[in-house]
């Protein structure tokens, strides 16, 4: 239902001024104009309303109509998500190319397309909010769950039959509304849930200075800061395609098309470790690339965490990935820079701080209405401007994240990759984590994490002496350490997302080979203190563990414990 709300009377960039709007609300969706681009109110003052426009506005003229929708921004959620690419309001963009006609309200659901669904209830019986109604195989790795709505309850009065229906026929009635497999929901708003818990269960991504050192919880959250080309579209991807949650939502915000592109195809030849199936079968990606309006961005973040939502609302564990959130943040300084609004730092608006702990609070592991057990984990890239680590961004991220995962120029350049800095880096979840895996049956996860940071640290702070004193000076003990620290950098934490075997490290062969490592640091000190020149053990030829790591597969953990014993043999052979 569109209403009329007023007529254009200025055009600045993506904001429109709008005159006689004095029946819109603010966050309604408008069309603007005559070619109806889509636009949302952002503040109203007496008889006029500020619009942000979400596409290009060049070529719009005052006294253009501005027509109301009567509706928030929101989203059309349905089966078809899984496998799509759509743009910020989650416009399928996949059949249009890489451009899409501008135009308010296409939706993001095929409505011819036929699903094949199976009921779950019968006429008569009571449901309750997030009950299960039927199902639809949406993909071969995701069964869809058409749910009752969050604010029903009552008798099933009709379901449909096992067969085939479209998302806009309705599959049951329930104390008199019609249900359909689609429905749209309000993207600014979190989608209702029973309630929060709190989650022990480890994301596990497959990488191991990721899941060894700065581990993240389901449902928790993660900041990746850093300067330009060091890695965090990468990283992301790594964990997009290795991660063990069930659908990943991949938002790329302002990032170059062409990334996009390769992501793609990498995402559909990939098949996902787990099913066998396309990785493609479990993603829904959206873009704003930097070549789309700058607005568009603004509100793709809430449109990833809503669709994500909606499959936690299922049951299933989401990863929301945005990168880059700094991107996203610059569409709310171009917006504050074109209204009266007061800038706050460096430009971005007041609000800045809030926005970002609304959108990492919509993380969590929750017990759904159907009271299953469920979560959203979101993952931002922040890419600050130069490098500069103390911008708002990133200051504000930091705070509210569970964990930082820093990327380090110095290690971007030296070819260390992931180049997570094990200085600036931090996880909040590591405690929950080290008592999950003690309850799994390894009690020694945290001990061995303390230890490989410890060795690190202490590594960086003999090397800075050793800078000035020169090698030779330093104990048997020290050069020990830094023996061991380059081992545990070369051998455990470097991992390239190029290597076959090694792009993904199953659990048990990340601890095997930080197990493997921290039993020679000890090897080699008793060696050292038993009277063995540290020049023997300095030639001790230890490269096997990096090629361990990258020639044997993922889960080969034998392979680590048989190098494990011939390499303590040869520490213990007779001098
Ligand atoms: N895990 C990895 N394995 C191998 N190479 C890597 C890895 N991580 C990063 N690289 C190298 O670093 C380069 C830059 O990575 P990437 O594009 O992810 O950086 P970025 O931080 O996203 O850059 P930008 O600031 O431009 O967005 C890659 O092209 C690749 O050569
Ligand atoms: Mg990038």
């Amino acid at each position: 239902m569109e209403l009329s709300a007023g007529t254009i009377t200025r055009v600045n960039g993506p904001l429109v001024e709008v005159a006689g709007g004095c029946d819109l609300r603010v966050a309604e969706l408008v069309t603007v104009g005559s070619r109806q681009l889509a636009g949302e109110v952002l503040s109203l003052a007496g008889e006029s309303a500020t619009v942000q426009v979400y596409e290009e506005t060049s070529g719009l003229r005052p006294r253009e109509a501005v027509l109301a929708t009567g509706r928030p921004l929101s989203a059309e959620l349905g089966p078809g998500l899984l496998g799509g690419v759509f743009d910020g309001m989650l416009r399928r963009l996949q059949d249009a190319g890489p451009w899409l006609e501008p135009g308010a309200l296409r939706g993001a659901l095929d409505p011819e397309r036929r699903w094949r669904f199976t009921p779950s209830v019968r006429p008569g019986e009571q449901v309750e909010p997030g009950a299960v109604l039927g199902t639809v195989p949406e993909t071969d790795a995701i069964t869809y769950r058409a749910l009752v709505p969050h604010e029903l309850a009552g008798t099933i009065e009709t379901i449909a039959d096992e067969g085939e229906v479209t998302v806009g026929e309705t599959i049951a009635t329930v104390a008199g509304h019609e249900i359909t497999l689609a429905h749209t929901w309000p993207v600014r708003r979190p989608r209702p849930a029973a309630g929060r818990l709190s989650s022990g269960r480890p994301l596990i991504t497959g990488q191991r200075v990721v899941d060894l050192l700065f581990p993240l919880c389901q449902g928790s959250t993660a900041g990746v800061p850093g300067g330009f080309g060091t890695g965090k579209t990468l990283l992301l991807q790594q964990i997009a395609k290795w991660c063990d949650a069930d659908v990943i939502v991949y938002v790329g915000c302002g990032e170059r098309g062409n990334e996009l592109a390769e992501l793609l195809e990498d995402f559909a030849a990939i098949e996902d470790p787990r099913s066998g199936q396309r990785l493609m079968d479990r993603t829904v990606t959206i873009v704003n690339t930097s070549n789309m309006p700058l607005l568009a961005r603004e509100a793709s973040i809430y449109t990833g965490v809503t669709v994500a939502e909606h499959y936690r609302d299922m049951g299933y564990d989401a990863v929301v990935i945005a990168d880059s959130t700094s991107r996203w943040a610059e569409a709310l300084r171009e917006s504050a820079a074109r209204t009266e609004e007061l800038p706050a730092e460096e430009g971005y608006p007041p609000e800045l701080s809030s926005t970002l702990a609304a959108f990492y609070e919509r993380a969590g592991r929750f017990q759904t209405l159907a009271g299953a057990q469920a979560s959203v984990t979101i993952l931002g890239a922040v890419s600050p401007p130069g490098g500069d680590l103390a911008e708002p961004v990133t200051a504000h991220t930091r705070r509210f994240v569970r964990a930082v995962w820093s990327l380090d120029r110095q290690l971007a350049y030296a070819r260390h990759h992931p180049a997570i800095s094990w200085t600036d880096s931090s996880s909040r979840d590591a405690e929950s984590l080290a008592a999950f895996k003690a309850a799994e049956g390894d009690d020694g996860w945290a001990q061995r994490r303390r230890e490989a940071l410890q060795l690190l640290m202490d590594a960086d702070r003999i090397e800075s002496i050793a800078q000035l004193t020169g090698v030779e000076s330093l104990p048997s003990p020290e050069r020990v350490a830094l023996i061991c620290a380059r081992l545990l950098r070369e051998g455990v934490l470097q991992q390239s997302a190029l290597s076959l075997n090694d792009r993904y490290c199953a659990p048990a062969k990340q601890a095997a080979l930080l197990a493997l490592v921290l039993d020679i640091n000890r090897a080699l000190l008793a060696s050292a203190n038993g009277g063995t020149a540290i020049e023997r053990i300095e030639a001790l030829d230890l490269s096997d563990v990096a090629r361990v790591r990258d020639e044997c597969p993922a889960d080969d953990v034998d392979a680590v414990t048989r190098l494990g014993a011939e390499i303590q043999s040869r520490i213990a052979r007779p001098r």
